[in-house]
């Protein structure tokens, strides 16, 4: 199976404005609903999410806390545009994984659901090139209700902007709850997961990465793909070698995603939805709400269970 044509550039290109109002009315539905404390609690722990540089060095990120009740409009603005990017990076790096048969995809700690947007803009070019592409089913699995209401409004909206998206993947109901509760995850699932790990988590990285080799072993997934920082590639490493008897096919390299620059729609609605509570507009925005960096700086773990993809490919092992 092979990449992506060059046409999905330009496909995407065409509608790249309307994806970034999609993202503003998402973001203004889910505002209106909020007050200005918590507007302004869920915008300052969004921000301990970036990295800071200090004195020329890059500090890893901090958690935020996803509990807060204005976390997923947010991380809108934020976050879904980068992940977005990301996600399609990925997807689209694993031809033979996602565009050859059906599969029960599960996505753990899906959030706004980044990587179902990135999935269903692929699929939805897939069909309007009349390239044959499998109907996923798709759950999304996240403990914080708030990032699934905005993962709700988001896909509402991506549904306007991409009238056929419900042919091209099966959207199931999402599932608020923990990873590490037993029996949610769907047997014989292909498990993604991006920048799900916390820094906590990977603070606790061997007992991490055992809990989600257990959740995979236990619930018979077929795969697991995640992907997230350079930083936090620790819980991935320690997971490789959990997995006993699983193939490592993880990309070597990501693949360029077209869709970058800035979202300017959803700087307005921040902006308009602070104005309207009386708070002030963060001057970070224009800088930070975008679709990502060309080329994304995330890395990839894909790894199969042998008897589920016997006669795949092996790729060289990169997460050693
Ligand atoms: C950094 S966000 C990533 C969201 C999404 N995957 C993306 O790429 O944009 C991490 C998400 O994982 C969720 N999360 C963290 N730990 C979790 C856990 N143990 N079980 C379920 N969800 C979890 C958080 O609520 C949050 O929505």
């Amino acid at each position: 199976m092979k990449a992506l044509p060059n046409t999905f550039g330009h496909w995407l290109l065409t509608r790249k404005q309307r994806l970034d109002e999609a993202c503003a009315a998402a973001f203004r539905s889910g505002a209106d609903r909020l007050s200005a404390a918590e507007l302004k609690a869920a915008n300052l722990s969004m921000k301990s999410l970036y990295a800071a540089c200090d004195a020329d060095r890059y500090t890893c990120g901090g958690d935020c806390d996803y509990a807060l009740a204005g976390a997923g409009v947010m991380y809108t603005g934020h976050f879904h545009g980068k992940r977005v990017h990301d996600s399609m990076a990925v997807l689209e790096t694993l031809p033979d994984m996602f565009r050859t048969k059906e599969l029960h995809i599960c996505d753990v700690g899906a959030g706004s659901g980044a990587a179902l947007w990135a999935w269903a803009l692929i699929a939805c070019y897939l069909r309007d090139i009349k390239t044959e592409c499998p109907v996923h089913n798709w759950t999304s699995i996240d403990s914080s209700p708030c990032m699934l209401e905005q993962n709700e409004r988001l896909w509402l909206e991506l549904c306007k902007v991409l009238p056929d998206v419900q042919k091209v993947v099966s959207r199931q109901v999402p599932i608020c709850t923990d990873w590490r509760t037993q029996h949610t995850i769907p047997t014989g699932a292909v498990v993604i997961g991006g920048y799900l790990f916390s820094r906590e988590d990977s603070t606790r990285h061997t007992r991490t990465a055992r809990a989600f080799a257990s959740t995979l072993q236990d619930s018979g997934a077929a795969a697991v793909v995640l992907w997230t920082a350079e930083s936090k590639t620790i819980v991935m490493r320690r997971l490789i070698r959990q997995l006993k008897g699983w193939d490592d096919q993880s990309p070597k390299n990501l693949a360029k995603c077209p869709l970058d620059g800035r979202m300017l729609q959803c700087i307005y609605a921040a902006q308009s939805a602070f104005r309207s509570v009386a708070l002030p507009i963060d001057t970070d925005w224009p800088q930070r709400y975008n679709w990502g960096s060309y080329p994304t700086k995330a890395t990839a773990l894909a790894m199969v269970r042998k008897d589920q993809y016997p006669e795949s490919s092996v790729l060289e092992p990169v997460m050693k």
